[in-house]
């Protein structure tokens, strides 16, 4: 199939990539000169295991190449993917889709036969009828279909979630649409990925459900965890404990400082702004959404409270500064709120995170930045575990402990077994545990 991924992003580059892997040919489409040059000499805008290897790969098949012009590739293409961004729009909270929309008045000029256009950025319900709407005013005899194709990779996993996803959810509302698509995804029937077709609306609104559950169970499990710290139970147990339940499931019952990253703060606020407008609204959702904002800040007052004494001119080191490991993205890091609350008490900040600090620069200010976890605690009244990255997962206790001005460890993620902790001389506080 001849595949054209408008926007070479996130979710653009990685499954472009991907596709082309399957041995599709794919053109990656993106405004950005800047990226496309970077792109086609070898380089990955992002950070995310694996994908330069298999960029290099594709490109070296001549299964993928990039480009910045859009109407020479749609012209060619049998199917065309929409992933270019949906940030959440100032002020109201709603998804911007002035970039969609961007798109699609571009294919329209651009179309030359059977056509499909499929929306993989996440967009809320009716945008699939807009998209038509616009390219049919803009182009009246094209011939094509519009299909939703919402995609559920997670970052820092991305190949491996698109090469074997639990499921593929495809929306039609064209019949012409379903053979082209099931030929996209064919490579996956090998993988027994199971392709759900269903209708374009309902494909829509499943990816938001699917993030909004997510970030529900995520926000339950860290409420659990505080009243755990109340009562003396421990939250790691009880997620195991609750977890074998398969109708409950262990996956997503990590207690940590509340969800960041670029999906689940802006796809449940533009999901709960949707229901607002249709009269039905998601008072869960509302609540998870208010619940995780205040979870962020209060983990700032958490490493506040464990360090004894006043903080004011203290070094706090930070470990990890991305929303989660494995990838160098800020965007809603809790990271960003707990050293705004750090910096607000007169604490200085010194950072460490193996691949985020150059885009943290953008994000946070008055942090100095270390070469290293040790270098970081060096001095230090706190260490704060904020991001679980491997580097510090076998991190030397008692070298932590005997570099620091006071041996504290806040580990926001649960990762060593307090004993552990004590035992090399660390005041060891987590989240949701005893002790
Ligand atoms: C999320 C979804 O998991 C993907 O399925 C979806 O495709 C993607 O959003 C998207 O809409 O594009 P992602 O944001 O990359 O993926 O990362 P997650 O692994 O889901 O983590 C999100 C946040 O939840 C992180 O801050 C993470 O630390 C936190 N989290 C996750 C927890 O605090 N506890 C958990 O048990 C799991």
């Amino acid at each position: 199939m001849r595949i054209v991924m408008i926007g070479s992003g996130y979710v653009g580059l990685v499954s472009g990539a991907c596709f082309a892997d399957f041995g599709h040919h794919v053109t990656c489409v993106d405004k950005d000169a800047n990226k496309i040059a970077r792109l086609k000499a070898g380089g990955i805008p992002i950070y995310e295991p694996g994908l330069d290897e298999l960029v290099a790969r594709n490109v070296a098949a001549g299964n993928l190449s990039f480009t910045t012009e859009l109407s020479e590739a749609v012209g060619a293409a049998d199917v065309v993917f929409i992933a270019v961004g949906t940030p959440s729009r100032r002020g109201d909270g709603h998804a911007d889709l002035s970039y969609v929309h961007g798109a699609a008045r571009e294919i329209a000029a651009a179309l030359d036969g059977f056509t499909v256009i499929v929306t993989k950025s996440t967009v809320p319900v009716g945008t699939g009828d807009e998209v038509e709407r616009i390219i049919r005013e803009c182009n009246p005899v094209a011939e094509f279909a519009v299909a939703s194709n919402p995609e559920f990779l997670r970052e820092g996993a991305a190949i491996e979630d698109f090469k074997r996803p639990d499921r593929v959810v495809i929306g039609i509302e064209d019949e012409r649409a379903r053979a082209p698509l099931e030929e996209v995804y064919r490579p996956l029937s090998l993988n027994r990925a199971p392709v759900l077709f269903t209708r374009r609306r309902t494909s829509e609104l499943t990816k938001y459900a699917a993030n909004a559950f997510l970030a529900m169970k995520i926000t339950y499990i860290n409420e659990i965890a505080e009243l755990c710290e109340r009562v003396g139970a421990d939250v790691q147990e009880v997620a195991r404990g609750i977890g074998l339940d398969n109708r409950i499931g262990s996956k997503f019952l990590n207690a940590g400082p509340g969800y960041g990253g670029s999906c689940f703060p802006k796809d449940t606020l533009a999901l709960m702004k949707t229901s607002q407008d249709y009269e039905t609204p998601l008072r869960l959702i509302e609540a998870t959404i208010a619940v995780n904002d205040q979870r962020k800040r209060a983990m700032g007052r958490k490493v506040l409270n464990a360090i004894a004494g006043p903080v004011r001119g203290r070094t706090v080191a930070v470990l990890g500064l991305t929303f989660k490991p494995n990838t160098d993205d800020m965007r809603d890091a809790p990271s960003i709120a707990i050293i705004q609350a750090l910096q607000d008490a007169g604490a200085k900040v010194r950072a460490y995170d193996p691949e985020g600090m150059a885009a943290s620069e953008a994000v946070l200010n008055n942090v100095e930045y270390a070469g290293s976890a040790y270098e970081a605690a060096e001095g230090a009244a706190a260490t704060v575990i904020v991001t679980e990255w491997d580097a510090f997962r076998a991190l030397d206790l008692k070298r932590l402990a005997g570099i620091m001005a006071d041996p504290l460890l806040v580990d926001l993620r649960n990762i060593y077994p307090p004993a552990r902790a004590e035992e090399a001389g660390l005041r060891y506080v987590s989240v949701g545990r005893p002790g």
